[in-house]
């Protein structure tokens, strides 16, 4: 909820903006922690989600591990005061110069994606005589029903390493002469998984490679199921944040660690998506032929979710008192592209030039994936303390 107090100092200030609820922000990620701790499971928040240094400060000091995906996440992590021994590296693609960054800071774990991964890897750790601690990424082939573009845990996906490359990497770190030790089984099927059944499925194929391992005589102390925790985008208000102790609570049900194994989460969206709104202006309103435009000052360039993944977000007109005639549009941006809306049929208050429109849910995979193009102006910010 965006509070009158807070609307009238929008009105004074400058806008696109992403304005961030950070009382909001520190309820959730206590919510998360809280009913995480009561299982006994760690959490490393999904740094990709939302990058902003005042977030990143907010989350290190309420006790989380990071989960990064580039050297730059990394620094960025530690200089906002995550401890480099909390943090998880995954990605597909990590360059020789993040492997060694991320080797000299000594992170808990590098999440590997394949073979040809961890050789370098091992190369880069003997050189270095720095032993590396790794988890194998395993792609469980389980289907997130999500946006295809956010679905990772198919055969056909590029993430994680393929079955027929596991006993080659066990091979390979055996033989490393230490200079590889398997710490865990890394998992993650995808993003915005409402169904939680999905999570159930998960469980048991992680049980199920828990115990491919320890037949072959290993046992890892790091069982990591990742994130995708869908949130509701079309009811901010009513559910602010999602039901923490549900979700751990049926990990509780379904995952089957051994004695010692601990389980870890990479929680982004989760955390982070309701406390941020990109609040914007009414440019013009057009008069279409068949329909109207409410044309903003806010474009693809600040949120590309909607753009991209068709996503829909919950967009609210913040200006009081409006007219109770309402009227339907669709919601545009200023970029030269047709893709460029934002929602269409879009059931608003009669719209003026100059009315203050905010856009919901957008604090994950909102600031962090906006572009410049047009040549846009920087981001600006207003913080809610
Ligand atoms: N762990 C790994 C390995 C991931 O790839 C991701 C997200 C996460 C954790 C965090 O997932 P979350 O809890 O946020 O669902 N840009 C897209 C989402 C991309 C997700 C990428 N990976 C969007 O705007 O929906």
């Amino acid at each position: 909820m965006i509070s009158t107090t807070v609307i009238e100092q929008l009105k004074q200030v400058e806008t696109p903006l992403y304005y961030y609820d950070l009382p909001l922000l520190r309820a959730t990620v206590s919510a998360a922690q809280t009913a995480a701790d009561a299982f006994g499971y760690h959490i490393h928040y999904a740094v990709k989600a939302n990058n902003n240094p005042r977030i990143l400060h907010e989350i290190s000091t309420l006790g989380l591990g990071a989960d990064c995906v580039s050297g730059l996440e990394i620094e960025l992590a530690i200089a906002q005061g995550f401890q480099a021994k909390s943090i998880v590296f995954a990605g597909v693609g990590k360059t020789e110069k993040e492997i060694r960054l991320a080797l000299r800071q000594g992170i808990l774990a590098f999440n590997v994606e394949s073979l040809e991964e961890l050789r370098v890897i091992a190369i880069l750790a003997k050189e270095m005589k720095i032993r590396a601690s790794v988890a194998l990424r395993i792609n469980p082939n389980i289907d997130a029903n999500t946006h295809h573009y956010i679905t990772t845990g198919l055969d056909e996906n590029k993430f994680g390493i393929m079955m027929h490359e596991l006993e080659d990497c066990l091979a390979l770190i055996n033989s490393s002469e230490r200079a590889l030790t398997l710490v865990g089984l890394h998992f993650h099927i995808g993003s915005q998984i409402t169904d939680w059944n999905v999570f159930k499925q998960l469980c048991l194929k992680v049980n199920a490679w828990n115990n491919w391992f320890i037949e072959r005589g290993i046992e890892v102390p790091i069982l990591n199921v990742g994130g995708g925790v869908g949130i509701n985008y079309q009811d901010p208000d009513g559910e602010s944040i999602v039901n923490f102790s549900d979700f751990f609570g049926l990990f509780h049900r379904f995952l089957e660690p051994k004695p010692g194994q601990h389980i870890h989460f990479e929680l982004g969206r989760s955390l982070v998506a309701n406390c941020g709104s990109l609040i914007s202006r009414v440019l013009y309103v057009k008069r279409g032929v068949k329909k109207n435009f409410a044309i903003l000052d806010a474009g693809m360039t600040e949120l590309m979710r909607p753009v991209l993944y068709q996503a829909y977000h919950h967009i609210q007109c913040l200006t009081p008192n409006r007219p109770t005639a309402r009227e339907n549009y669709e919601v545009v941006g200023p970029i030269c592209e047709s893709s460029d809306c934002f929602g269409k049929q879009v059931e608003l208050p009669l719209l003026s030039r100059g009315d203050l429109i905010a856009i919901r849910s957008a604090g994950a995979y909102g600031e962090v994936m906006a572009s410049r193009y047009n040549l846009r102006q920087p981001l600006q910010f207003y913080f809610q303390e």
